[in-house]
């Protein structure tokens, strides 16, 4: 007899059912990957399902991932073109998308991209009706509508990677800043991934002790003569490095992978296992802090096995208020226009 049919036909080896938590990743370019990967090694997902339109890579990821199972707690790594690869799936993360052109119009991009999710967002949801869709391509803000919308899901299921990234990057250069470790320096950032992205100085915190109070030049004012405007200037630098640190890597390297994927990772951690924790990820704010528009953008929200499951109210200043109704307004304009 041979083993497989030893083990498959005894009862020693009778397998029992038992919580499935898989993920699908759609894209293995560089974020796909490097998500797998931390995903993989922090031992979040038991099976993990790859899927891309380029099928010999897609092949060769696969089979090398396989090939480090020994050192992984996840039982399966499958991959394929076919999204009957996906089914079951408690998560999918979209990494997939195409790259700006030169001189091609971010309009015409964000159009190309909705050509993509087309092809990407229905096949998930007919194979796994109930997922929960997580969506890191870009602008990651515009494509979340744009999953939401194609998918047919409550908007709760449907959420973008948003500023997970930024506020990573602004407690890591705070922490650098005090010389403490960036888990003890509390601070997000909100709004729209990227550019026009939204710090809350108000909300920045070193266990409870507030460093608007600590350091009154945070919330310093245009026109005030004040002795510490180098400080101020310095604090507010940490703003502008967060905005301009994506640039700067692709720069030198070409792309970013690896703190997106850890990022990605802790988001995964938090929706399939329930953690209620708090992180500031891309969710329709049509209706809060009087946003009109039926547009996504990050605030901070509680993740967990039914997505989104809250979405907490931060009190904000006037000026941030009307930052974040800027891009809502910029969000608006380019998602009117914009043929599903
Ligand atoms: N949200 C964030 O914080 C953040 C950070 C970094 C990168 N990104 C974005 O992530 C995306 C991916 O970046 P990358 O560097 O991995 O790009 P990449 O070009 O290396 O990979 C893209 C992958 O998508 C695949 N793909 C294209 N069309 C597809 C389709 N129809 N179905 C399945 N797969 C398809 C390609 O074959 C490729 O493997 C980009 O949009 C990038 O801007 C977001």
């Amino acid at each position: 007899m041979k083993l497989c049919n030893f083990i498959n036909h005894n009862p020693l080896f009778s397998f029992s059912s038992c919580l499935l938590l898989q993920v699908t990743i759609v894209g293995i370019g560089q974020v796909g990957m490097a998500c797998a990967v931390s995903i993989l090694q922090q031992h979040i997902a038991n099976e993990v399902a790859l899927v891309d339109v380029d099928k010999n890579k897609l092949m060769g990821e696969v089979m090398d991932l396989q090939h480090g199972s020994l050192f992984l707690k996840t039982s399966k790594i499958m991959g394929d073109t076919d999204y009957a690869v996906t089914a079951g799936s408690k998560l999918c993360v979209v990494t997939a998308g195409v790259r700006q052109q030169e001189g091609e119009s971010r309009l015409n991009l964000v159009q190309r991209n909705v050509g993509v999710f087309k092809h990407i967002i229905p096949p998930l949801v007919k194979h796994s009706p109930d997922t929960m869709i997580l969506v890191v391509s870009n602008p990651v803000d515009i494509l979340t509508w744009v999953a939401w919308k194609l998918s047919g899901l409550p908007s709760s299921r449907v959420l973008g990677s948003g500023t997970n990234l930024d506020s990573a990057r602004f407690r890591f250069l705070m922490g650098e800043k005090l010389h403490l470790n960036p888990t003890s320096v509390h601070g997000l950032i909100i709004g729209e991934h990227g550019d026009s992205s939204v710090p809350v100085w108000s909300g920045t915190n070193v266990a409870g002790v507030s460093m608007a109070t600590l350091n009154p030049q945070l919330v310093h004012k245009k026109g005030d003569k004040s002795e510490d405007e180098g400080e101020a200037a310095s604090w507010n630098k940490i703003h502008h490095d967060v905005v301009h640190s994506a640039y700067e890597v692709i720069k030198l390297k070409g792309y970013t992978s690896w703190a997106i994927g850890m990022s990605v990772a802790s988001l995964t951690h938090s929706l399939l296992w329930n953690l209620r924790t708090v992180h500031a990820v891309s969710t329709n704010v049509q209706g809060l802090h009087d946003i009109k528009e039926e547009v996504f953008l990050s605030v901070p929200c509680a993740l967990g096995s039914s997505g989104v499951c809250a979405v907490l109210k931060q009190p904000l200043s006037e000026g941030e208020k009307a930052k974040l109704n800027e891009s809502a307004h910029t969000l608006w304009g380019v998602q009117k226009d914009l043929k599903m």
